[in-house]
């Protein structure tokens, strides 16, 4: 989907303590890499726990234009019958990835070593973001791109006719990156080398070794060294998805932060590229119990039961950004509820996510109250203490679901209500964000009529 043309201004106001069970979604990174790769084997992968927002439904829509057969069989149920490696066929029309840069990362990596020509497109926020990151690794194995200027979207893959395996050092820590270079080794012969100087999310190693290609990860003093063997029979496999941390970080901060709260969330992935924020949280003093600690489809998972907690400031070590990449936002509205100073250093891929997010927190915690620092690759947020943020502001969410999502989260701790300009972004990632929190007490509304 191609952008909201309605916007969804929502508010939240001071909460009571939050209660219950929050069941979040299927985690989004491995839910695209689950339709790729099912695209890529011969067979019928099948898939539960599957993520339905947008940008996952945009990714199935793909793969489907690229000739997989692809099926809803259920709630989160769902059926991929792939065509092979090598086997997509060109798609007749614009691929639209909406909001999802892995959608359209990924997918641009999946199709560059079969001689296809596919365009790429995406809302206005997807195509703002720079896609050379992706292209030019691809080029190296035979692809040409065509895009607009500064190597953004629309832009056409022309898939290389013959090609090469190549070794790439990742120059931004991006699993996206590395990803992506990973599924156009799987269609070419030889091997494949991704050097990642930072570990970043893992999931595309692990399902491609479920998928059955041979694949090497070795860490050695330039970084993580990760070996694609080109060419396997893909075998399709059952994919149970574990649910998100990155959505799980909602709630949990949310009663973090609400005095009197206690919620279970059960299920998440702890997988130790993505946990960085529970780390965090903990160091800040957090009350955070991970139990029933379990392997659930090929991940790391615990329930986590998570208590109003008086927070303290705290330096996370820049080391630790890759692993929490995406839980920045709702970190520093965590911070803001902190008593001292939190330093979120080395943070400057954040600046081109769905939107600048160190810019749009930046703006909508000071319009609250809250003192910042800020420059290229640092965040500083001066805490105001539990009960201590004013809020009172509308905040601009930049089409970013998780901007959004963070602010709703500050309204319920905040002295004054918290609104956003839209809140329609939040169905790409979490898209029964409203209905969980409010089942937990949280006066979260639409404010349109
Ligand atoms: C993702 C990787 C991260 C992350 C994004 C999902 C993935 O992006 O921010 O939400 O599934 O590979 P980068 O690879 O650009 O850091």
């Amino acid at each position: 989907m191609s952008g909201h043309d309605t916007p969804i201004p929502m508010s939240s106001r001071r909460s009571g303590p939050l209660s219950g069970v929050a069941e979040v979604p299927g985690d989004k990174s491995i839910s695209h890499r689950a339709l790729i790769l099912g695209a890529m084997a011969v067979g019928e992968t099948r898939v539960s726990g599957l993520l339905e927002g947008e940008d996952v439904l945009d990714t199935a829509k793909a793969m489907r234009a690229f000739g997989a057969e692809v099926t809803r069989t259920g709630a989160g149920a769902w059926s991929v019958h792939g065509v092979g490696v090598g086997g997509f066929a060109e798609p007749a029309a614009v691929i639209d990835c909406g909001n999802s840069g892995t959608g359209v990362r990924l997918i641009m990596g999946a199709m560059a070593t079969t001689p296809i020509t596919a365009t790429f497109t995406g809302d206005a926020s997807l195509s703002k973001r720079p896609m050379g990151r992706v292209t030019d690794p691809l080029a190296l194995f035979g692809a040409r791109a065509y895009g607009r200027a500064g190597g953004r979207l629309p832009m056409t893959i022309v898939g290389a006719e013959s090609p090469v395996p190549v070794r790439y050092a990742t120059p931004v820590p991006s699993a996206q990156v590395k990803s992506a270079v990973l599924l156009a080794g799987l269609n070419a012969p030889g091997r494949t080398v991704v050097i990642e100087r930072e570990a970043t999310r893992d999931h595309s190693e692990r399902m491609l070794r479920g998928f059955g290609a041979e694949i090497a990860v070795e860490d050695a003093p330039e970084g993580r060294i990760i070996t694609l063997t080109g060419q396997p029979e893909l075998r399709p496999q059952t994919v149970a998805v574990p649910r998100d941390p990155s959505s799980a970080a909602f709630p949990v901060c949310a009663a973090l932060i609400v005095e009197g709260s206690e919620i279970l969330v059960p299920g998440v992935s702890q997988n130790p590229t993505r946990n960085g924020l529970y780390t965090t949280l903990v160091e800040m003093g957090a009350d955070i119990t991970f139990e029933d600690p379990r392997e659930e489809g090929g991940e790391p998972v615990a329930d986590l039961r998570v208590r109003f907690s008086a927070l303290k400031g705290v330096e996370v070590p820049p080391e630790r950004a890759a692993s929490m990449i995406d839980e920045f936002p709702v970190l520093s509205v965590v911070a803001a509820c902190a008593e001292g100073t939190t330093v979120m250093r080395g943070v400057k891929e954040l600046r081109v996510k769905e939107s600048d997010r160190i810019d749009a927190m930046a703006r909508g915690l000071e319009a609250c109250g809250v003192r910042i620092e800020e420059d290229e690759d640092t965040l500083i947020v001066h805490g105001l203490g539990a009960g201590g943020v004013p809020g009172g502001a509308t905040c601009a969410s930049h089409l970013d679901h998780r901007i959004a999502m963070s602010f709703l989260v500050l309204g319920l701790a905040a002295r004054n209500p918290v609104s956003v300009d839209d809140g329609a972004p939040i169905a790409t990632s979490f898209p029964v964000f409203e209905g969980l929190m409010t089942g937990l007490g949280a006066p979260i509304v639409r404010t349109n009529g």
